[in-house]
């Protein structure tokens, strides 16, 4: 049996388990996967004894996906891009090989429910990590425009200017935000704080959709406020099931059906 894990400092409430269970159920896939907290002090080491135990893969979470970049003898080109990683794949050669699937399984999930890219003007709030792991597939979609505001001004600018060969981007502040646009996107950690950022109204565009990066049993602070301003809401339960996906798919070389395991997830929120 093929040994996979997701690491993370805390991990008891990661759904990587039940996900990949639930993939490799449907595609009748014998493999292992659990979840192991590693070390905060010393994350190579951890992927090192998971791998001599027989480990060929593994997902990454909060606060290693940085450090797990850093390891990496060969990297992605869209996770070389994000400055992290979140699946390890161990080479036949005992190379490890860095992947990002967040910004891929963001877009399969806009795609799932119908959002164009192509021609849109978006509007993504925050510049922290997480962001920066959605730029690349969302500019690689040919938006019309991508803003990035962030309450730090410069370190949205900073990454305007890391992704500027990629396509139409700006960053700023939140002073620099005008509507409409077609899909806004909330990066930002604010929400776990139940705080929204400030925004102007006249922001959404007709038949724009909102997406919240975090989710929960209940939508979170922004999807409400854009909710009562038109948009459509999508949270990012299925951002968490489509980068699953894309996991197992570099590891297994099978696509799973995502649709049945959001379900069951949303039922268990
Ligand atoms: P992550 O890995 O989740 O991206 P991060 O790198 O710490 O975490 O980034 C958190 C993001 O949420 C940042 O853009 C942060 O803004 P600053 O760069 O100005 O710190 C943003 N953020 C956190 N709390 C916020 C709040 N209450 N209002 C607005 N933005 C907030």
């Amino acid at each position: 049996t093929d040994r996979y894990c997701v690491f993370g400092h805390p991990v008891a409430h990661s759904r990587s388990p039940f996900i990949h269970a639930a993939f490799a159920e449907q595609t009748a896939d014998t493999i292992e996967y659990t979840a192991i907290e590693a070390p905060r002090d010393d994350f190579p080491g951890a992927w090192r004894r998971f791998t001599a135990s027989g480990g060929r893969g593994a997902n990454v979470t909060v606060p290693f996906k940085e450090e797990a970049f850093r390891l990496c003898d060969t990297l992605s080109e869209r996770a070389r891009r994000a400055g992290a990683v979140n699946t390890l794949i161990l080479g036949v050669d005992g190379q490890t090989h860095g992947d990002t699937t967040d910004g891929i399984g963001l877009v399969r999930d806009l795609e799932r429910h119908g959002v164009r890219l192509v021609g849109a003007r978006i509007l993504v709030l925050g510049a922290g990590g997480a962001v920066r792991g959605i730029l690349e597939p969302l500019l690689a979609g040919h938006p019309a425009s991508l803003l990035v505001a962030n309450r730090t001004a410069a370190k949205a600018e900073a990454l305007a200017t890391d992704f500027g060969d990629l396509g139409e981007i700006s960053g700023g502040g939140f002073d620099r935000v005008e509507g409409p646009f077609d899909l806004v996107i909330n990066g930002t950690s604010a929400s776990l704080a139940g705080d929204l950022p400030p925004l102007p109204d006249g922001l959404f565009a007709a038949g724009a959709t909102a997406h919240d990066m975090m989710y929960g049993a209940e939508p979170t602070v922004f999807l409400r406020w854009a909710s009562e301003r038109g948009a459509r809401t999508v949270d990012g339960l299925g951002m968490l099931v489509e980068q699953a996906a894309e996991s197992f798919f570099q590891w297994r070389g099978v696509r799973p059906d995502t649709a049945p395991v959001l379900e069951r997830l949303r039922q268990g929120l």
